[in-house]
């Protein structure tokens, strides 16, 4: 329980200060209040599945992190909010402090929601009187990856509320599907109600490949794992246009595609008779309108942020929740494959970050389309251009590995990403629940091949 002290950053790892000091972290701590304005205390307890986390741990956590590497630190005379949140909220930093088990995150019913938001108004509040002292360039810097780390977490509090609701018997709403959202948000409710959506054809988009550089730029933040820039050789390629859609994923489904051994990877074979894996994580065929049905895919629904929709509503839809494994197996059933990371990459760097990110209020994939077919058959063009960020991060092919030259920060934030770099496959884009300042050509999000639980999805390439 006795924390050590944390290290010095090293600015060429985490780059240049704060253009506006402070207004990122208070944008930050403000988004993940609002974004919690949804749950009752007792949603907030709930922690469904092994990668969860409650929401109540989130608000304490994202505390926790200013409180211990900011506040500890850099502001004198700081008074701690309470000696045992030291190692309570404490994730994984092994040199910091003990840390609880994760699993028995959803048995903190004590300290209780009223005294977790009093710590983030005490944290808060130091924080506002540092930013008076005018800290020095270290602080910033950490202030910059407490940000940066708070809008991981609220991704992760609205992926995690989602599995909690889908394992809830009523199948609560995040948020009600009336609610006022963007052009595409009002597309989709429009295709809800009679249009029926059709995906834009799947096309691919060539690349020349070549010798390419690789890793931040250092034209503002980045984790460390986004460094060095290095060289890398990419053979000429192609990217699909868009996202596999669920009415695609649907079709795999319905060639046996969980039944054929051939298109699995021996470990996603395994996971799959493992877990009894029939569809992604949260198709369901109990749901939906089964009236309206006329055809083999309506008999599944699908769960949202806003409730449970008829798979027949979502077949434009970017297909999510899949695991590494299941986004494999479709990619080879299509007798495609996946991306590499550095494909990703070369294909959209210098590209603007577009796309559907958490500030369209959408809060689940939407179709990428270029036309909509209406009841008469009249089409009209809608979105033509691709786009590479949002929906669902997208499973690249690439082990999630340190680039060549890598050095973790030193000391305990050397702890944030460095030592998870065995056993998972990298991430590219963003999601629906991304915040958008967060995302950016460079960003390495990165899980264990088996997890669904995340927006992950589908873009081929050959
Ligand atoms: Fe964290």
């Amino acid at each position: 329980m006795t924390a050590t002290t944390s290290p010095v950053l090293s600015p060429n790892r985490i780059s240049a200060p704060i253009s506006a000091p402070g207004e990122r972290f208070r944008a930050a701590r403000r988004q993940t209040m609002q974004l919690s304005k949804p749950l009752t205390a007792e949603d907030m307890m709930v922690q469904s599945c092994a990668e969860a986390s409650p929401a109540k741990w989130h608000l304490a956590h994202t505390t926790w992190f200013f409180e211990s590497f900011v506040l500890r630190e850099f502001l004198p005379g700081y008074r701690i909010f309470h000696a045992d949140f030291a190692w309570l909220f404490n994730s994984y930093y092994e040199s910091f402090s003990a840390i609880p088990e994760k699993r028995l995150r959803s048995s903190f019913s004590r300290p209780g929601l009223d005294e977790i938001l009093r710590y983030r108004e005490h944290v808060d509040a130091a924080m506002e009187r540092l930013f008076e002292q005018e800290p020095e360039a270290e602080a910033w810097l950490r202030i910059e990856l407490g940000a940066n780390h708070e809008e991981q977490h609220q991704e992760l509090l609205l992926t995690d509320i989602l599995h909690a609701f889908f394992t809830n018997p009523l199948k609560p709403k995040y948020r009600d599907q009336g609610t006022k959202g963007t052009r595409e948000q009002e597309n989709r409710e429009r295709g809800s109600k009679g249009a029926r959506e059709l995906p834009a054809p799947l096309g691919f988009q060539q690349f020349e490949g070549g010798l390419r550089e690789a890793g931040n730029a250092g034209n503002g933040f980045c984790f460390d794992n986004e460094l060095p820039r290095h060289r890398v050789w990419l053979e000429p390629y192609a990217l699909a246009n868009r996202l596999v859609t669920c009415g695609e994923y649907a079709e795999f489904m319905a060639d046996g595609g969980y039944q054929k051994p051939e298109f699995w990877l021996s470990a996603g074979w395994d996971a799959v008779k493992h877990n009894g894996w029939r569809a992604p994580l949260y198709w369901s065929e109990d749901g939906g309108d089964q009236r309206e049905c006329d055809q083999k895919e309506c008999e599944w629904s699908v769960f949202t942020l806003r409730g449970e929709r008829p798979l027949k509503e979502l077949a434009a839809t970017p297909v999510s929740q899949v695991s590494f494994y299941e986004a494999d197996a479709y990619a080879r059933w299509a007798g495609r494959r996946l991306p590499t990371e550095f494909e990703w990459e070369a294909a959209v760097e210098g590209q603007p970050v577009e796309g559907n990110l958490l500030d369209s209020s959408s809060l689940m994939p939407i179709p990428a389309k270029d036309f909509v077919q209406n009841e008469n058959g009249a089409k009209h063009q809608d979105q033509e251009t691709t786009k590479y960020y949002g929906d669902c991060w997208v499973w690249t092919s690439s082990a999630y590995l340190g680039y060549p030259g890598f050095h973790p920060l030193d000391g305990t934030l050397g702890e944030y990403n460095g030592k998870f770099m065995s056993g998972q496959m990298v991430l590219r884009g963003g999601s629906c629940v991304t915040p958008p300042a967060h995302i950016r050509a460079s960003y390495r999000n990165f899980f264990a091949p088996e997890t669904r639980w995340q927006f992950s999805g589908i873009r081929l390439a050959k």
